[in-house]
Parts: C-alpha cells; sequence; structure tokens
C-alpha cells in the first residue's frame, strides 16, 4: 500500500460501507483528503477499495473489538509520515427500536457497546495521531450523534440512551482536550437516507406487545413519514466537510427539516414534554 501524499489531508472515517460514513468518504475523497475507513469484513474493504480508488484506505474492524482498533490506529500511524491526523469521524453507530421494557437486552447492549463504548475506544486509539506539534495544527473529532441525543422519544430508548451518552461524552473529550487544542463537535442529525433503518427492523420487531400497541402503531407511522422525508446522507457530509475546514466552529450541529422541533421539546419543563410528546402518540 502506498503511504499518504504528504500535501494531503488525512481523515480517519469509522463505519463507511454504507450510509452516512460512505458519503463522507466520498466528499473528502472529492476535497483532497487522503482516507482511512472502518469496516466489518474483508469483502466490504476489497469492494470499496475498488469503488473509491487510491485515496481510500480500508481498516477492518468492530469498534468493539478494542485490540484489533489499536492495531488500526497503529497502522495508520506508521502511513502518516510525520503528518498530524486532520480528522476523526465517529460514525459507526447502530439503532435498535422497541419500548425499553421489551427490548432485547442484546439489542440494548449493543446500542451501548457501538454507540458508545466504541466510540470511546476508537477516538482513545487515535487521539495521539490528532495531536498537533511546534509546526502543525492538531486534528478534530466529529461525532454523528442524533437529534436523539437531545430528545428521549419512546420506542427509541436504547438509542436515545446511547446518543444521550454519547453527547456527554463529547463535552468531556472537548473540556479535557482543550489544552491540546483538539476540538469536539457533534453533528446532530434527524432521519437520513440510509440503511440503518432496514438494518433495525431486521433485528426484529418488539414493538407489538399488547401493552405498547396504540403507541407502536403511532409510532411506525410517524417513522415510515421520517424515512419518507429523510434527507441524503450528503447534508450530513456537507457539514462534516465544513467542520473541518474550519468553515463551521459551533460545538454541534443541528440537521433534519423538523430539528427545531426536536430542540423545542428538549428544553420544555420535563412533565409538559411527558405530556405533549405521549399524548401525541396515543392520539
Ligand atoms: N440514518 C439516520 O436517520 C441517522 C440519523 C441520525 C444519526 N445517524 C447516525 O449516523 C451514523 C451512521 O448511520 P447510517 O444511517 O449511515 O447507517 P448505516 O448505513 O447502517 O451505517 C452504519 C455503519 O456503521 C457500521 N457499524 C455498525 N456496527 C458497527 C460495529 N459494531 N463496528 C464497526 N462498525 C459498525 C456499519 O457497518 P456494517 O455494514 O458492517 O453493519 C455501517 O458501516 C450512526 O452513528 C447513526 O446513529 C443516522
Amino acid at each position: 500500500m502506498q503511504k499518504t501524499n504528504n500535501n494531503s489531508p488525512i481523515a480517519v472515517v469509522t463505519g463507511v460501507s454504507s450510509g452516512i460514513g460512505r458519503a463522507i468518504v466520498e466528499h473528502m475523497i472529492i476535497d483532497g483528503y487522503d482516507v482511512f475507513g472502518s469496516v466489518r469484513n474483508e469483502e466490504d474493504a476489497k469492494t470499496l477499495s475498488k469503488q473509491m480508488g487510491p485515496k481510500f484506505k480500508p481498516l477492518v474492524f468492530d469498534v468493539r473489538e478494542r485490540e484489533k482498533v489499536r492495531l488500526a490506529a497503529e497502522f495508520v500511524k506508521s502511513q502518516l509520515n510525520g503528518q498530524v491526523l486532520h480528522g476523526l469521524v465517529n460514525n459507526a453507530g447502530v439503532a435498535a427500536f422497541g419500548p425499553v421494557e421489551i427490548l432485547d437486552d442484546e439489542a440494548f447492549d449493543a446500542s451501548i457497546d457501538i454507540n458508545l463504548s466504541g466510540v470511546r475506544t476508537v477516538t482513545n486509539a487515535f487521539i495521539p495521531l490528532l495531536r498537533g506539534t511546534e509546526s502543525k495544527s492538531p486534528g478534530k473529532i466529529i461525532n454523528i450523534s442524533s437529534l436523539s441525543g437531545i430528545l428521549n422519544t419512546p420506542m427509541n430508548g436504547a438509542y436515545c440512551v446511547s446518543k444521550h451518552a454519547l453527547e456527554s461524552l463529547a463535552d468531556i473529550y472537548r473540556r479535557e482536550l482543550l489544552p491540546a487544542g483538539i476540538d469536539v463537535v457533534s453533528v446532530r442529525s434527524g432521519p437520513i437516507q440510509s440503511e440503518i433503518w432496514n438494518k433495525a427492523r431486521s433485528q426484529g420487531d418488539t414493538y407489538d406487545d399488547a401493552a405498547y400497541q396504540k403507541m407502536a402503531s403511532k409510532v411506525r407511522r410517524i417513522m415510515r413519514r421520517a424515512e419518507r422525508d429523510a434527507l441524503p446522507a450528503s447534508a450530513i457530509a456537507n457539514t462534516v466537510m465544513d467542520i473541518l475546514a474550519g468553515r463551521k466552529k459551533r460545538v454541534a450541529y443541528h440537521l433534519s427539516k423538523g430539528a427545531w422541533i426536536s430542540r423545542f421539546l428538549a428544553v420544555l419543563p420535563a412533565r409538559w414534554a411527558d405530556r405533549l410528546i405521549t399524548n401525541s402518540l396515543m392520539s
């Protein structure tokens, strides 16, 4: 494998086999980046290498596999030629739908392990590569979070808990890494066209317990509408590129047609929000 060209910025993106991660890689390559993208199997690594060309280099790991993540970071370090990693995009993630009472324990735990602990594993492995030197600026960390990281909604508990915790982790990293100049930014998205919806559905549907039936059928309708109105993955990729280029300087960006509704509900007194949210699902 060719070492990276010294003039190109270098980035690492997790979960690039489909959806948002894949779109981010495509945008980075267009903008001249060398990109290391993580996938979970050799087949995806080969397919993507062929499709993306020489500026893409696959890393193969599951974010839950600490040793493989560590080795991947070592490999990237060996390819940097003394450069500082320009960006780490923590994108890999899963969704699991269903009431927290009934949701499969494994699905709940996987949401936390992948969307939260996996981000910490990857971030810790790559922080040393993001640290600046006397002549080079430090890199940035971008987390692909969600509006579910600021608003808790029924039937989406595992995802909401994992993304709220991810928001907390981002704040903590940002404050701990401030002296090193490594910024941490959250991209909080609403519905985006991707495989995540089908993948979550293929895990099984735990909505249909009698106690939750009414709420479940309303949530299904809302989700169908959300999928229909979802933004393209390129909307997130454009925002990520703006953050990396320093054109966007906030700590968080909210992306979706109705993002203001989540932001409004998130700051209401909790009992008002309880009533508004649950009543709207029981009507
Ligand atoms: N789509 C939306 O509406 C939406 C909205 C807000 C936020 N997000 C966030 O955007 C991110 C990307 O999701 P997406 O919508 O693009 O879904 P996606 O198409 O399903 O992509 C998810 C990516 O994460 C990878 N992944 C899943 N589990 C992993 C693990 N244990 N280790 C390593 N990689 C893993 C997947 O790999 P495999 O192909 O091997 O499974 C895939 O490459 C997620 O963090 C998600 O929470 C999505």
